[in-house]
């Protein structure tokens, strides 16, 4: 499954990157809404970081002044994935968009149907929000169940990329459930690398390691 961060940060990006743990990165408008700098000139900075896809959502409402943004975006970098949101208007854009070979990322879907008509609408990725589905007293995964399923069952070319991700169980069960992508904040990928058994065992070692340079015996001593 690949991995991509769900922020406009560019120091997060930069550090986790480092790690070869970023595969791709998705903003939205509250997220680059937290961050200095224009918008146009972020999304170049953080395509220049990123050697993969970087997810950028148009603000327009309509058909029209949605694919003008597209069109933009696009002319941005070549790793520019145009972010639209699933209404009538965008999913039509995401038709026009799409079939101009620009890829387009469906946002918003909180049901398996919407993101069956994203797919067939010409997206190159499909983003259930599942946090905010638990939020709702739902059960987020079963979109994303849903949609694996369904792009099985059909071959279709849509990746399902699972977003609104709150903590590593959520990405567990994203892969485990077959989920092509899942995108989270840096504070998710980081708690996905700790364990306090992790942070006992290497106090340990370090611990013996250095009690045995003082204590131990030489064997030609
Ligand atoms: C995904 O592409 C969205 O940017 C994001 O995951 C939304 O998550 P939130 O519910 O934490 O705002």
């Amino acid at each position: 499954m690949k991995l991509y961060l769900d922020t406009a940060n560019l120091e997060s990006i930069r550090r986790l990157n480092r790690m070869g743990l970023v595969d791709g990165v998705t903003t939205n408008p509250t997220l680059v809404a937290k961050e200095p700098g224009e918008f146009e000139e972020l999304v170049v900075a953080i395509c220049k970081e990123v050697n993969g896809p970087v997810s950028a959502e148009v603000v327009s409402q309509d058909h029209d002044g949605m694919v003008a943004e597209a069109a933009r975006l696009a002319r941005l970098a070549p790793n520019v994935v145009v972010k639209i949101p699933v209404t009538p208007e965008g999913l039509r854009a995401t038709k026009t968009v799409s079939s101009k070979g620009v890829p387009v990322n469906v946002t918003l879907v909180f049901s398996a149907n919407q993101g069956l008509l994203a797919a067939k609408a010409g997206a190159s990725y499909i983003s259930p929000f599942i946090g905010r589905l638990d939020d709702i007293g739902q059960r987020g995964m079963q979109v994303v169940e849903d949609l694996v399923a369904i792009r099985r069952n059909y071959g279709l070319k849509a990746q399902v990329l699972v977003g609104s991700v709150r903590h590593p169980q959520h990405v567990l069960e994203a892969a485990k459930a077959g989920a092509d992508i899942a995108t989270m904040p840096p504070e998710v990928m980081d708690r996905m690398m700790q364990h306090p058994l992790t942070d006992s065992g290497l106090k340990r070692f370090l611990d013996d390691w250095q009690r045995a340079k003082k204590e131990k015996p030489s064997l030609t001593a």
